[in-house]
């Protein structure tokens, strides 16, 4: 470990509504290379980084589980969260694509696992069959805690209305230009917590002058204080980045804070702006 850089003690847990707790902060492997997987992973649990997202969609899974192997780490020490692919919503499709996603892991249990997007044009649908089935993993102690991903609250009602298991996370896209204010609320008045996704918007925060005078403020970076800004409003976070100083810098977050001027300049930048696909028409399958 580098001086002066946290460890991974440092990282609050959050509580889910299950029993279980999910460090705050970590890795997040969309849109690295498989070929490159293995390394950035291991870098990011080099510099401390106890959590790790990835999904079948991504194509690293096999790569992420061999990093985890590798580390020295006992398997416990990380926390690992997967995600359902969209074409294989269907119940006994489902059971394949989670067996497919422990064998390419190499593990016998994931921390966490997501339905990907609720594809609600597709499927005729339904959703609640595939949520359903997640209960299953989770029953099974496969799974240890289950979630969704990219589910508005009308989506979130029916799986509250019509099964017995609330998902512990709703891990969706959120940032200073989409604060998700609503469906933030929605979340914490049902006990799930919120997971950031692309929680620096790609890293299109790093040209914002409004960031730019907050990180100047607190001598910070722009990513640094836009991570800290999810950290204080109490989301889940897992930046991605391929650059060792970018990994090191996202995880150096623990010994600053901002205060409610800054946090409430960050908030108020939001324009409503995604970066990615709008969860109530995506409707998209790999092929
Ligand atoms: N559930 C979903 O539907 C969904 C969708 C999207 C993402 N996710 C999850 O969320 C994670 C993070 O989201 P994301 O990868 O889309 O976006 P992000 O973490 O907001 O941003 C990543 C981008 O920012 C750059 N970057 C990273 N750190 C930086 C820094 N300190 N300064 C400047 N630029 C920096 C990276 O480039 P370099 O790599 O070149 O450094 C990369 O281009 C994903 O990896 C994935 O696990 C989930």
């Amino acid at each position: 470990m580098m001086q002066g850089q946290p460890d991974a003690g440092t990282v609050p847990a959050i509580s889910l509504n299950d029993g279980h707790a999910i460090p705050q902060l970590g890795f997040g492997v969309f849109q690295i290379e498989p070929r490159d997987t293995v390394e950035a992973t291991t870098r990011a649990l080099e510099i401390g980084y106890r959590h790790i997202d990835t999904a079948e969609m991504y194509g690293n899974e096999q790569e992420v589980g061999r990093a985890v192997a590798r580390s020295g780490l006992d398997r416990s020490e990380v926390f690992v969260t997967s995600k359902l692919n969209n074409g294989f919503h269907r119940p006994d499709d489902a059971r394949t694509a989670f067996d497919e996603t422990l064998r390419r892991l190499a593990f016998d249990y994931v921390d966490l696992f997501l339905i990907h997007w609720p594809l609600p044009t597709l499927y005729d649908g339904d959703f609640v069959s595939t949520w359903q089935t997640l209960i299953e993993f989770h029953r099974d102690g496969r799974a240890r805690s289950i979630g969704v991903s990219n589910f508005q609250p009308h989506h979130l009602d029916r799986l509250l209305a019509e099964t017995e298991v609330a998902p512990a996370v709703n891990q969706i896209e959120v940032h200073p230009f989409l604060t998700q204010e609503p469906l933030r609320e929605f979340n914490r008045t049902h006990g799930i917590a919120t997971e950031a996704w692309s929680p620096i918007a790609r890293g299109k925060v790093v040209d914002d002058p409004v960031i730019i005078g907050v990180a100047g403020e607190v001598g910070r970076t722009p990513a640094q204080v836009v991570l800290r800004w999810h950290l204080q409003r109490g989301d889940v976070v897992f930046p991605k980045s391929v650059q060792r100083a970018r990994v090191e810098e996202n995880f150096a977050l623990f010994d600053f804070t901002l205060d409610d001027s800054q946090m409430d300049r960050l908030s108020g930048l939001n324009r409503n702006e995604r970066t990615g696909p709008d969860p109530d028409t995506f409707a998209f399958i790999p092929g």
